[in-house]
């Protein structure tokens, strides 16, 4: 269906533009010329590749753009659908995504999270294909993590290409800001709230920039691993830890009192909103993933200068992360178009085109550090050397189904400021869709 609307569009398009050229130069419609004109549109459509994701805004989209430059210089005759829906962390995408989906009409390829999202979601659902003949012949198993490996895997089938690897658990400041209030870069639990405590008596009106839902979904999950051991935060997700215990009793209040430290206009905020505060220098904090810093620096912001990073307190030596995969619908209209770009995807000049400009480190291992930034080659350090645990917000540790409940729960939470309740909500969600058991 979806294959004749489009010929049916390009027909009108075609029809539009020679009509356009006027009869001057358009001999008066003779048989060849009809018989061109219909064929044409069918060789364009199948040499294109449609690309769904969410990266439309500041940072996301130049560094698709740099790794689409690549797959247009190597592949010139195939057309680069970029079919994205703006909305950070894909809250508006993966909706459009799962509708499209259920329609029949799938793109070539779309954006997914290595760990649950994908597997829970997309292999479950049979939505697509399988990539081992790619990775051998393209040698990734070599190259690729093998932390990676297994969280893009089922069955012996490995399903997606990472292109990235970002880091959740980052406490962006602007130094100025901190230093005119005599706050040194907090470490802990402790010493954070402290600091926000200190910042807002100094008359900083925003010790700490949030934006929208997911922001603080975001702000939970570092703050949660921050208030723990990476072995307490990984048993929450495998089902051997949990959720009613003191310990995440604690984290809920940390979550709590520094929530009201926040700005009151978070949830008119995108994380772009919400990041640049920082950099502007009207917050103190912001934590968000790294993408935060490839928008700095679109901005033309100096690191160490306009901002300064570090693990989210409570979190030093762990690296929460997630990572970015493109993936072969089980439905691709251009299969081998997709596979040209999945090539990309995977391949090292693709990922050394995206990574520096959208503040990710190379999935590969074999990335050319020196086209990376001081902030990104710290993170590659620390990605080599910390100990690895997953994010929530971003697809690794929960499926969609049990993210949703605990979204539903800080939704609630965020109005209601009831621990008790909030705290009740995560032991029955994970419950009633992760692990636990009752
Ligand atoms: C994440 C995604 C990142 C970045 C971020 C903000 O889910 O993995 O690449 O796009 O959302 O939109």
């Amino acid at each position: 269906m979806k294959k004749l609307s489009q010929l049916f569009t390009l027909l009108l398009v075609l029809a539009f533009v020679l009509s356009a050229c006027g009869p001057a130069e358009t001999p008066a419609a003779e048989e060849p010329m009809e018989e061109e004109s219909a064929e044409e549109p069918m060789e364009d459509m199948a040499n294109q590749v449609e690309v769904f994701s969410w990266w439309t805004g500041g940072g996301e989209a130049a560094g698709l753009e740099a790794m689409i430059e690549v797959f247009n210089a190597e592949y010139p005759d195939i057309e680069f659908i970029n079919a994205a829906v703006a909305g950070g962390a894909g809250t508006n995408a993966r909706a459009v995504l799962a509708t499209r989906l259920q329609a029949g009409e799938s793109p070539d390829s779309w954006q997914g999270h290595a760990g649950q999202e994908l597997i829970g979601t997309y292999v479950a659902a049979d939505q697509i294909q399988p990539l081992n003949d790619l990775y051998e012949e393209e040698g990734w198993l070599d190259v690729m993590p093998e932390t990676l490996i297994p969280l893009i895997s089922d069955n012996g089938n490995i399903y997606s290409v990472p292109v990235n690897i970002h880091r959740a658990n980052v406490l962006w400041y602007n130094p100025a800001v901190l230093e005119d209030a005599g706050v040194e870069v907090p470490t802990t639990m402790d010493e954070f709230i402290a600091a926000l405590e200190t910042l807002q008596a100094a008359g900083v009106e925003t010790p700490l920039a949030m934006g929208e839902q997911w922001t603080a979904m975001h702000l939970f999950e570092t703050v949660l691993l921050g208030s723990m051991t990476p072995e307490e935060y990984n048993a929450l997700w495998d089902g051997t830890g949990d959720w009613g215990s003191a310990t995440v009793t604690q984290a809920l209040e940390n979550y709590k009192t520094i929530l009201g430290y926040t700005n009151s206009d978070a949830t008119s905020l995108t994380w772009q909103d919400a990041s640049v505060l920082v950099v502007d220098g009207q917050a103190a904090f912001n934590v968000m993933g790294d993408w935060a810093e490839g928008y700095f620096r679109e901005l033309g912001k100096e690191p160490m200068v306009d901002y300064g990073w570090a693990p989210v307190p409570g979190s030093v030596g762990n690296f929460q992360f997630l990572s970015d995969s493109f993936v072969l619908s089980a439905n691709a209209p251009h299969p081998e178009a997709t596979i040209a770009w999945l090539k990309i995807c995977g391949s090292k000049e693709g990922q050394d085109a995206f990574n520096p400009v959208k503040g990710s480190i190379p999935a590969r291992s074999d990335g050319d550090r020196s086209l990376y930034g001081v902030y990104l080659q710290s993170a590659m350090d620390d990605w080599a050397s910390d100990v690895v645990v997953g994010s929530l917000t971003h697809g690794v540790v929960a499926n969609d189904s049990w993210k949703t409940e605990i979204d539903t729960a800080l939704g609630l939470f965020l109005g209601t400021q009831d621990v008790a309740t909030f705290q009740s909500g995560l032991v029955t969600a994970c419950q009633s869709y992760g692990p636990c058991s009752e």
